[in-house]
């Protein structure tokens, strides 16, 4: 770590107590789907947003003021910095309340946390990301990233599943990736509609019929438990070694930190020691989970 990263962190860890949220403002909020919506946030301080830096798959913690604080992706990209972008799904009391704001309402940020995914591993590979439903938000920062810096990576394959053509998110991204000629994408819904079409089949499914080469190969995989837990026995299949294959772990947090131990599993910390994990390390912890 040089002086100015430590000197950055520092400054993000500032103001004497890391529980204490910066501000950061809403800016344009998005419709992604009936229940997922898109914020695109910049930090109220200036300075903060221009010094601000951060790892594609590492998360926050935002809060809602009067209601409590969430964990989210950071699904922007950190070679696109002018701004922040969290995608969320309305589930409870924080994500409802957040879904309840307007454009420049004010939120809470404290962050970024975790590893992110990494880049060292990744630079020189072939790339086949695997996304479900809102799974493609933390991928989604990851592959502007590569996209931005194109000549570090080989081949680049994005599948993205969702149940039904009404549940696609990030519509706009899919539309750019699929007239990107220096990637294959395919996108696919378990069930169609009459407007549909393209690929009807479930992610492990549709898996096996690209069937992408593990050589020289990382996979990246992000959606429902569900869909996880049966792409990777198909990755196994074609060759891809526990090692080869990246995950991220969603687990109820609360300190984001590694000091609460809400999000413990065995002696880890997702907060802290994730959320970005390889299969062959999950294999070692939740062999019972997935
Ligand atoms: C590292 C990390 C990154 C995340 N990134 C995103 C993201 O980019 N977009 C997004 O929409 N969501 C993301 N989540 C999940 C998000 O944090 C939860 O949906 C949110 O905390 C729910 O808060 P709530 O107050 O609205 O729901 P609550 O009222 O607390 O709970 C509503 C329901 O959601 C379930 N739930 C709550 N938290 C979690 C969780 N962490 N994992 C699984 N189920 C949960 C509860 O069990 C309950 O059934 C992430 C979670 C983690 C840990
Ligand atoms: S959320 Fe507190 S230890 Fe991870």
């Amino acid at each position: 770590m040089t002086a100015t990263d430590i000197s950055h962190r520092s400054r993000f860890l500032a103001q004497g107590n890391v529980y204490l949220p910066h501000l950061a403002v809403i800016k344009k909020i998005v419709d992604e789907t009936g229940d997922t919506k898109t914020f695109h946030l910049n930090f109220k301080d200036d300075k903060l947003q221009g010094e601000f830096t951060f790892n594609s798959g590492q998360f926050a913690l935002f809060s809602v003021f009067g209601i409590g604080e969430a964990p989210f992706v950071i699904s922007s990209s950190p070679t696109r910095s002018d701004h922040l972008e969290i995608t969320v799904r309305r589930v409870g009391r924080v994500t409802n309340a957040l879904h309840r704001l307007g454009v420049n309402a004010e939120v809470g940020f404290r962050g970024p946390y975790g590893n992110g995914f990494p880049l060292d591993l990744l630079s020189g590979k072939n790339l086949v990301f695997i996304a479900g439903g809102i799974g493609l938000s933390p991928l989604r920062s990851l592959i502007w990233n590569v996209i931005d810096n194109r000549d570090k990576y080989e081949n680049i394959d994005i599948i993205y599943g969702v149940r039904t053509p009404a549940d696609l998110c990030l519509k706009y991204d899919l539309e750019s990736w699929n007239k990107d000629k220096t990637l294959d994408m395919v996108t696919t819904v378990d069930e169609g509609d009459e407007s549909w079409i393209g690929r009807v089949g479930v992610v492990p499914a549709i898996l096996e019929q690209v069937a992408p080469s593990a050589k020289n190969a990382v996979a990246i995989v992000c959606g429902p438990p569900i869909m996880i837990r049966f792409t990777f026995p198909v990755l196994e299949k074609l060759g891809f070694a526990p090692e080869q294959m990246l995950t991220t772990l969603e687990k109820r947090m609360k300190c984001g930190i590694g000091k609460c131990g809400r999000c413990n599993i065995g002696n880890l910390y997702v907060c802290r020691d994730g959320p970005v994990f390889t299969y062959a390390q999950i294999k070692q912890f939740i062999s019972s989970e997935y």
